[in-house]
């Protein structure tokens, strides 16, 4: 009961309404005499994170600690995957043994998740997928929170589409290099995808070089040390998030290879991150796709109309948009990460 009193004072603006009713939000009205019986003070929540690979993971993070906390009725058990799978399904074991109310799970790689998520399921705990996607029935997982990766890939084409449309260069010939994510990601999956659906689209654009750098900064620059040794020309870099970018742009810069408005190089990555702000409003990087990392409020709500009893949609998108040197600076000062 402790645990529903807490629900309702974490909800704002809180009315009484008459005959038990509260009023907690003008979309939801929780009814005192319905409402389900509870033993415990919080509701516990099991939150494994995939690692800190990017600064995007990091704001992510922050988001789920900063959301679900005590005050708002949360007891969130924080589990950092370290880049490695087996620690994921480790962790979601001892989640499992720990009989939490509800877990959250940044997978890493889509595979691999049918029989933990199976053990879930039969100790009747709700599984929420967030950011990244697992390749299981959907009946395993109560629903998936994130991006949709594959309209970021295209959005970044689109994008490159207009400038070269308004740059006067729509029929030139383009070589265009790709950095992508981790392998089996849904950030990488879909983003790629969504790029080679584009590309394909221009018979004079040719993919000349295409690796992966894990989404860390450091791999971004090994491995655009690596293209640079091999392709010595080449007109567009597409890095699959900002921070592969800004070592692939450490590696352009020991080579003097120029970038950015007036460069030689075309650059977007993906994410959106202040300081792929800072650096499109120097133009250094000329666009940025967002991936949205804000996206435990999403995942809070889930779990409050599981409490109450009410059905949930099984995908939730958050919303994105794309940002370029030309507008950056419009944009930089409500940037949240
Ligand atoms: O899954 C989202 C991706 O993972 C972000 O683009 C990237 O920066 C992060 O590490």
């Amino acid at each position: 009961m402790k645990r529903y009193l807490l629900l309702f004072l974490f909800f704002c603006s809180v009315f009484l309404t008459g005959c038990g009713e509260v009023m907690v939000s003008e979309n939801l009205t929780l009814t005192r005499a319905n409402a389900p019986k509870y033993n415990e003070q919080y509701i516990t929540v099991g939150f494994i994170q995939t690692g800190k690979e990017s600064d995007w993971r990091d704001a992510n993070t922050n988001d789920f600690l900063n959301t679900f906390t005590k005050e708002s009725g949360f007891n969130l058990i924080y589990i950092d995957g370290n880049s490695d799978s087996d620690r994921q399904r480790k962790a979601m074991n001892d989640l499992i043994r720990q009989k939490v109310d509800y877990i959250i799970l940044d997978p890493i790689v889509e595979d691999g998740w049918e029989e933990t998520l199976e053990r879930a399921k039969e100790n009747h705990i709700p599984v929420i997928i967030s950011d990244r996607q697992v390749k299981a029935d959907p009946s395993l997982y109560t629903c998936w929170v994130g991006s949709d990766f594959y309209s970021e890939g295209i959005n970044a084409v689109i994008w490159l589409e207009e400038y070269l449309e308004q740059a006067g260069r729509k029929d030139d010939p383009l070589k265009i290099v790709i950095l992508e994510g981790t392998k089996g990601a849904s950030a990488a999956i879909g983003r790629t995808m969504g790029l080679q659906k584009k590309i394909q689209e221009h018979p004079n654009w040719q993919v000349v070089a295409q690796e992966c750098g894990n989404f860390t900064q450091g791999e971004g620059k090994t491995v655009m040390e690596k293209i640079l040794a091999e392709h010595d020309d080449f007109d567009v870099l597409i890095s699959e998030n900002d921070n592969m970018m800004f070592g692939a742009m450490l590696a352009m810069d020991q080579n003097e290879v120029s970038y950015g408005v007036g460069g030689k190089v075309i650059t977007i990555s993906f994410d959106a991150l202040h300081e792929a702000f800072e650096k499109m409003i120097e133009g250094d990087l000329m666009a940025s796709i967002e991936c949205n990392p804000l996206i435990a409020s999403a995942a809070r709500k889930v779990i409050q109309q599981l409490e109450m009893r009410e059905p949930v949609d099984e995908i939730h998108y958050i919303e994105e948009s794309v940002f370029s040197y030309e507008n950056a600076a419009e944009y930089m000062e409500e940037r949240k990460y």
